[in-house]
């Protein structure tokens, strides 16, 4: 994507049907995003969802939108997100665009190696048998080989195996599995039971559970943003150092209490989720990873901090596990993860981890500002105006205008809303907000 490819100014004032041409026309000169207006309609036939669950009686719509201004590791992306909530796709692509005035974020992803647990059970001398099980280290991970043929042929497979003594009788394996492009759950799952029996002979135990382990933490991802001062400036909160300071002070908040850690990471799967959901990716997986990895100290933790630098500027670093995939699951049948995945263009699964881990910093960034000055009532309440507006019959100019006036009343209720939209279609059209000037980069 060239070089502002994510800055689309007013973007959020077009019709749908004008932000899908848009879309139609940036992605059109590489052919990544060939047929968005079918996927983007739902993007899942009744016929495949009765093929992907059990007893399906329908399919259930929510929202995709678009979160701009995001620069990742010199690149631009136009980031899809699938979510109920106001707020986070405005909220994301406004820190975005903070963090993209001082160079944008910059993320890496570990190599995507997964983790597969064979529980061993009713061990009469575990440390016998573990010694055993890693004497044995060559011909398990030849086997582990053996059943994962087209992966090794990708350059994935096996790549490490481990033995945790959890008890005087229970012992685990660990299997590491370089997954490639996928998640991996369904070959790190089959691999595992296949080893199983083998597992047993050698420890002279019985089989347990053989299963990924969602807390994946050779698989994470590390986000690092600088935002300015200035650019943390806001309307009823003038100074940006004075913003700057509240939101360290709200990173310190969360590490001392794992109450407020707790709802501080909320903000940060905001953004991971949307990306996860619209992407086709298991978000149940991530979440599980992120808050299990959030308690690795034994208390609580945020999964991401801020501080202010030698240089004045606040920095933010975000550290997850993060096993998301491009290939298989849910994208072999959904065409709308599949279009989401065409408008990122990422080239593998690690560059999508980048491009998640930085949504979640960029939400866990706009909700702390917005806490640390004005509270987030004001947002939500400017965005539930818009809803209202329309609602009444609102469109276009008017229906920011309406939004605004409403907002600022404090009241968003219908009537109030057709009160104001009434005056305002009867004033003369130099009196509205001049049109939006659309800019499509090249
Ligand atoms: C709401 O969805 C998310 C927040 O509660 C996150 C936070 O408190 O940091 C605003």
């Amino acid at each position: 994507m060239s070089r502002d490819g994510s800055r689309i100014p007013g973007f959020y004032r077009l019709s749908v049907t004008e932000r899908r041409a848009l879309l139609r026309s940036r992605s059109g000169s590489d052919g990544s995003v060939t047929d968005p207006l079918g996927a983007l309609d739902g993007g899942l036939s009744l016929d495949e969802a009765d093929g992907m669950i059990e007893n399906v009686v329908g399919t259930y719509a929510l929202p995709l939108g678009v979160a701009l201004n995001f620069r990742i590791n010199e690149r631009d992306y136009l980031v899809p997100m699938v979510v109920e909530e106001p707020s986070v796709v405005a909220a994301a692509s406004n820190a975005a665009r903070m963090v993209r005035a001082s160079g944008g974020f910059h993320a890496v992803a570990d190599p995507p190696v997964m983790t597969g647990q064979i529980q061993l059970t009713d061990v009469v001398d575990p440390h016998a048998a573990a010694a055993r099980i890693l004497a044995a280290r060559e011909e398990i991970l030849a086997l582990a080989r053996a059943a994962t043929p087209r992966l090794c042929e990708r350059g994935g497979g096996p790549t490490g195996l481990t033995v945790r003594l959890l008890d005087t009788d229970m012992l685990v394996v660990h299997l590491d599995v370089d997954c490639r492009d996928a998640m991996g759950a369904n070959v790190v799952n089959g691999v595992c039971e296949t080893l199983a029996d083998r597992l047993a002979a050698l420890a002279g135990a019985r089989v347990g559970l053989r299963i990924l382990t969602n807390l994946c933490d050779h698989r994470r991802v590390r986000v690092t943003a600088r935002v300015s001062p200035a650019a943390l400036t806001c309307q009823h909160f003038a100074a940006g150092d004075q913003v700057r300071d509240a939101i360290a002070a709200a990173s310190r908040f969360a590490e001392l209490d794992p109450y407020r850690a707790a709802t501080h990471n909320k903000g940060i799967m905001n953004g991971v989720d949307a990306v996860l959901l619209a992407t086709g990716n298991d978000w149940r997986g991530v979440e599980a990873g992120a808050h299990a990895y959030a308690a690795k100290s034994g208390r609580y933790a945020p999964l991401a901090t801020w501080r202010v630098d030698a240089g004045g500027d606040l920095v933010g670093e975000l550290d997850l596990p993060m096993a998301v995939g491009t290939v298989g699951g849910a994208l072999r049948v959904h065409a709308g993860a599949r279009l989401s995945l065409a408008l990122l263009a990422v080239d593998n699964a690690q560059e999508l981890a980048c491009v998640v881990g930085a949504a979640g910093l960029a939400a866990n960034l706009a909700a702390l500002r917005a806490l640390a000055t004005e509270g987030i009532q004001r947002g939500h309440m400017s965005l539930h105006a818009r809803v209202v507006a329309r609602a009444v019959g609102a469109t276009g100019e008017v229906l920011e205008r309406v939004a605004e006036e409403l907002a600022a009343a404090g009241d968003v209720k219908p009537e109030r809303a057709r009160d104001i939209l009434e005056r305002v279609r009867r004033l003369p059209p130099c009196d509205l907000p001049a049109p939006t000037v659309l800019e499509v980069p090249k």
